[in-house]
C-alpha cells in the first residue's frame, strides 16, 4: 500500500466457532491485517493470528465493550469507511459466512458505494455446520430434497416478514436462526398453518464448541423443553425429519 493510497476491507467468515473451521483465505488475510473489526460470534482465539501491532475493535452488538451503549450498524460502517480510507488493510471478522443473515451485504454496499475496495471470503455457515456437529445432516437423501433457511428475528424480518404460514406447507428441512427467544410463537404458527405435532426439532446452542448442547423434541414439546434447558447462545432450531438421525449419527470431536 503506498503512503495516502486507499486501504482494502476484506468481509471475511469467521466460521460457527470451531477454530479448525476458519478457512485458509482467511488465515492469511488475518495475519496481515493492519485493523482487525471484530463480531461477538466470531471466536475471539482467531484475534492470536493477527499481527502484534493491528488494531483490534470490538464490534459485538450485544456487549458493552467499554462503552455505555451498544455498537450500532452505521457506527461499524462508519469505522470500516475511516479505517480504509486511512489507507489500512482491514479484516472485517464475521460469524459463520458473511452474507448469510450477518449483514455482510449492507457492508458491501456500502463499500462500493464509497468506492473502497473490498473482498468477501465466504466462511463455513452456522445453518449446516452446526446441526452437522450434532449429528444431523440438514439434507438427506431418504427424508427431504430442500433445505430452508429463514430468521426468527421478528426486527430483521419486519422489512421483508417470513411467511410462516407458507413455511409450515413447505416441505424438507427448515433451519431457524436467531430463533431461540420466539421458539415458542414460531412453533405455534408452524402448528396453527398445518405442520404435523408430531415433527421431530433439535435445538442446538454453541454448535461445534465444547459447550455445545442439543435439546430434542417435537413441534408441540420443543419451546417447553428450551424454556426448561435454559440453552446459552447462540442457538439455532433444526425442524424436520433429519433430526431424528441425531440418534444415529451423533458423534464427537476428538
Ligand atoms: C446474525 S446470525 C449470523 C449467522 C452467520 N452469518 C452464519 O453464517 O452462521 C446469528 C445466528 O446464527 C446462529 N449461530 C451462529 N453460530 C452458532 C453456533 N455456534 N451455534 C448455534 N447457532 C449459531 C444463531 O441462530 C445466531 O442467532
Amino acid at each position: 500500500m503506498k503512503p495516502g493510497g486507499i486501504g482494502i476491507v476484506y468481509l471475511v467468515g469467521a466460521g460457527p466457532g470451531d477454530i479448525g473451521l476458519f478457512t485458509l483465505r482467511g488465515m492469511e488475510l488475518l495475519k496481515q491485517a493492519q485493523v482487525v473489526v471484530y463480531d461477538g460470534l466470531a471466536n475471539p482465539g482467531l484475534l492470536r493470528h493477527a499481527p502484534a501491532g493491528a488494531e483490534l475493535i470490538c464490534a459485538d452488538k450485544h456487549r458493552r465493550a467499554q462503552r455505555p451503549q451498544r455498537i450500532t450498524q452505521d457506527e461499524i460502517n462508519a469505522i470500516l469507511l475511516a479505517k480504509a480510507r486511512e489507507g489500512k488493510r482491514v479484516v472485517r471478522l464475521k460469524g459463520g459466512d458473511p452474507f448469510i443473515f450477518g449483514r455482510g451485504g449492507e457492508e458491501a454496499e456500502i463499500l462500493a458505494a464509497a468506492g473502497i475496495p473490498f473482498e468477501v471470503v465466504p466462511g463455513v455457515s452456522s445453518f449446516y455446520s452446526v446441526p452437522a456437529y450434532a449429528g444431523i445432516p440438514v439434507t438427506h437423501r431418504d427424508y427431504n430434497s430442500s433445505v430452508t433457511v429463514v430468521t426468527g428475528h421478528e426486527q430483521s424480518a419486519s422489512t421483508n416478514p417470513v411467511d410462516w404460514p407458507a413455511l409450515a406447507k413447505t416441505p424438507g428441512t427448515l433451519v431457524i436462526l436467531m430463533g431461540l427467544k420466539s421458539i415458542s410463537r414460531t412453533t405455534s404458527r408452524l402448528l396453527e398453518n398445518g405442520r404435523p405435532p408430531e415433527t421431530p426439532v433439535a435445538v442446538i446452542s454453541q454448535g461445534t464448541t465444547k459447550t455445545q448442547r442439543t435439546v430434542t423434541g417435537t413441534l408441540s414439546t420443543i419451546a417447553a423443553l428450551v424454556a426448561q434447558s435454559q440453552l446459552p447462545l447462540p442457538a439455532l432450531i433444526v425442524i424436520g425429519d433429519v433430526v431424528q438421525l441425531e440418534k444415529k449419527l451423533g458423534w464427537k470431536k476428538s
